[in-house]
């Protein structure tokens, strides 16, 4: 099924002066940018798009990273879109990742690991809703 899912850009990859090559990399599997901007994320923003983590030990570093500079958010569309984006960006820890994932090549720490996507349906249609209103989505 055509399915639409959040991805972050962040901002170790954003450093990195990356966006397009990991761009490159959803476009080449079939995937298309229907929304995006660049933003820098405020604190309350980052507490409240990863309020599912909330109670765990790495929630404060974790919104800390993210707020350290601005981030790269995008709504991708495409078959199976949700599992392509997490095929595409490898495991969480980039020292798990498999070769050729965007983890495994821009990342450097499961804290600075370049990327996020959503992880099923629903988290990605939350995810999306968060950062993008419905008037700003641009299927094509
Ligand atoms: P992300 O997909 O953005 O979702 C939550 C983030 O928390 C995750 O990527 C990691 O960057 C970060 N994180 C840090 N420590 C852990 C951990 N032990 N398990 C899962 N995620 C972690």
């Amino acid at each position: 099924a055509i399915e639409r899912t959040l991805s972050i850009i962040k901002p170790d990859a954003v450093a990195k002066n990356v966006i397009g090559q990991i761009v490159s990399r959803f476009e080449t599997a079939g995937l298309k940018v229907v929304a995006a901007r660049l933003t820098q994320l405020s604190r309350a923003e980052a507490e409240g798009f990863y309020a599912v983590h909330a109670a765990r030990p790495f929630f404060k570093d974790l919104v800390d990273f993210m707020i350290s500079g601005p981030v790269f958010v995008q709504v991708l569309e495409g078959e199976g879109a949700i599992l392509k984006n997490r095929d595409l960006m490898g495991a969480t820890d980039p020292k798990k990742a498999e070769k050729g994932t965007i983890r495994a090549d821009f990342a450097e720490s499961i804290d600075a690991n370049a990327v996020h996507g959503s992880d099923a349906a629903e988290t990605a249609a939350v995810e999306i809703a968060y950062f993008f209103p419905v008037l700003n989505v641009y299927s094509r």
